[in-house]
């Protein structure tokens, strides 16, 4: 299966599904990474490994329409089966998830449906949880809402700072996203329904 990569920071996620896309027996390769941000250290890095790599920089483009139109345009090029968000930080249209609902996954760092948006580990370390983790989920309307494939759970330490647990939760999102796509690679999940179905597939 051909999975495209979106990202908009430094894509160490997108660098694990790269590298687990290595292994022989691994059901998906990686054919493009796309950032919206022209220096996304992701991109240097999706390069290096000869993978094809673009920025769509919203403010070249007058709309948001004209933006995806122009992602859109390059996705039909690279013609993929999935598509992953990794850090992207953009929230998608109804158009665009409609065109890909059921094969675009995106992980988060929480352990959804706890602590949707942003800042994610200072709100557990506030809400005095004693775990964290991260969710690998189906990309729907709703901004991290979609039928969820796979989560990674990591312990809160005493003293720990939203930036120790962060690189404690990096570290898991690291196994679980290859994880997660591979399954989906597989037909082993499907969405179905508006939730994440296990399927039988040989
Ligand atoms: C990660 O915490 C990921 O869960 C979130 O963005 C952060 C940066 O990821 N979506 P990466 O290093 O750019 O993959």
């Amino acid at each position: 299966k051909r999975a495209v990569v979106f990202i908009s920071g430094g894509g160490s996620n997108m660098m694990a599904l790269v590298a687990a896309a290595k292994a022989a027996d691994y059901p998906a390769e990686i054919v493009g990474v796309i950032a919206d941000k022209a220096d996304a250290g992701g991109l240097a890095k999706a390069a290096a490994e000869g993978i094809p790599s673009f920025a769509f920089v919203r403010k070249d483009y007058a709309s948001k329409e004209a933006h995806e139109e122009a992602i859109f345009a390059a996705l039909d090029r690279l013609s993929p089966d999935i598509l992953c968000l990794a850090g992207y930080m953009r929230l998608l249209s109804g158009v665009f998830i409609q065109r890909y609902e059921g094969r675009m996954i995106n992980i988060h760092p929480s352990l959804l449906p706890l602590f949707p948006g942003l800042h994610t580990h200072q709100r557990a370390i506030d809400a005095g949880m004693r775990i964290a983790g991260c969710t690998v989920h189906f990309v729907t309307e709703g901004m991290d809402e979609g039928p969820v494939i796979g989560q990674a759970a990591v312990p809160i330490l005493s003293g720990d700072s939203a930036e120790s647990l962060a690189a404690r939760v990096l570290t898991v999102e690291h196994q679980l996203y290859p994880q997660a796509l591979r399954l989906l690679a597989e037909s082993k999940v499907k969405m179905e329904g508006g939730k994440a179905v296990s399927t039988d597939a040989a």
